[in-house]
């Protein structure tokens, strides 16, 4: 247990997500409201920690944002413990932000962001600062937490664009190949997938097979269903294919093959970034609000070296330490996973 904070900076790491500034503001507003604290906002995630470049959050700053999408500090997939030798700025950013954490006098350090957020944060740690994080990311793979904000409203953007598929796909009696986002898992796939009637979901951690691919489709057209919704994770391999060097994504890649193995009329649709934006859904307010809260009461605590997160519907917190490195991928035997199947939906994998 460390001392209580009185100062305290807040940033934002890593990909965007909806959420992020209702956390800012759940953070904020019970550090001041509730504890009386100073707060400051760094820019850029850990480039401004580096720069220091920050500015003073008062309560009313923190009005009015909890709708907002994306970011009012900004966020950077900066990595500040990746050193490249050649350059004397790259390799003292750790001691620049450990000078600039004490020239401003901080006494805590909140850090809001996905898994690399989460190693940085547990590595800032290690060098004596005090770090709490909060777990963000519209992937949900960020290990020790059953949910990260910006998942939710992930879901729904991504719900809603499969939803519009079907008429397209019914019209010309196509395949359509939807590509959703999520790093190397696939929540955000499973749970749209499953939410948008998708006739085959492939997720990066079941092993999947064209030939089932192409039975299934074909069973689906001779049982009278004139067209099919293939809903893919970015992070699925594809057979023969090398995506990088081919320059292809998941969902282009997934949806030639079934072209081949079919001969079936198919087109592909990649969400990419749409799925980030925007406003967050309620749960997601609610879900950054409460972790918001919570970190700041850890700070009051002096309860450093942890991520606020949530198992079942509590909320906890883990060490950073333990987070650090890991990922959370979905179960291959996950309940959803079990109940799709008993509607005939298609995993590729013959299970
Ligand atoms: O982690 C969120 C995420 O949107 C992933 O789903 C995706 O793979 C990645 O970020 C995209 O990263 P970038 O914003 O750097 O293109």
């Amino acid at each position: 247990m460390g001392k209580t904070a009185k100062k305290i900076g807040i940033l934002t790491a890593g990909g965007d997500c909806p959420g992020l500034n209702a956390a800012i503001r759940g953070v904020g507003k019970t550090a001041i409201i509730k504890y009386g604290m100073d707060v400051y906002g760094f820019s850029s995630g850990y480039l401004g920690l580096i720069n220091n470049e920050y500015r003073r959050l008062d309560e009313k700053s923190l009005s009015g944002i909890l709708t907002l999408g994306g970011t009012i500090l900004g966020t950077s997939r900066e990595k500040p413990f990746k050193h490249k030798e050649y350059d004397a700025y790259v390799q003292n950013k750790p001691d620049r932000i450990l000078k600039n954490c004490s020239s401003l006098g901080l006494d805590a350090l909140i850090c809001i962001g996905g898994n690399g957020t989460m190693k940085t944060a547990g590595k800032l740690q290690e060098l004596g600062l005090n770090v709490i994080g909060i777990p963000k990311t519209i992937d949900n793979d960020v290990w020790g937490t059953d949910m990260t904000f910006g998942f939710d409203s992930a879901v729904n953007i991504a719900t809603e664009a499969i939803d519009r598929m079907h008429t397209t796909a019914n019209s010309h009696k196509r395949i359509m190949v939807v590509e959703v986002m999520g790093h190397h898992t696939g929540w955000l796939t499973l749970y749209s997938g499953v939410a948008g009637g998708g006739d085959v979901i492939l997720l990066p951690e079941l092993k999947w097979k064209p030939e089932i691919l192409k039975k299934y489709l074909k069973k689906r057209v001779n049982q009278g269903k004139p067209y099919s919704i293939v809903v893919v994770a970015e992070g699925v391999k594809v057979p023969g294919v090398k995506k990088k060097k081919e320059r292809v994504g998941a969902g282009g890649a997934v949806a030639r093959l079934i072209q081949d193995l079919t001969g079936i009329e198919t087109r592909e649709t990649i969400l990419g970034y749409i799925q980030r934006g925007g406003t967050p859904s309620p749960r997601d307010r609610v879900i950054a609000t409460e972790l918001g809260a919570y970190a700041a009461g850890l700070a009051a605590e002096g309860r450093y070296g942890q991520m606020a997160a949530y198992t079942g519907n509590d909320l906890c917190s883990v060490p950073l330490e333990e987070v650090a490195g890991k990922t959370k991928f979905v179960p291959e035997d996950h309940a959803l996973i079990r109940h799709a199947r008993t509607i005939d939906t298609c995993f590729g994998d013959g299970a």
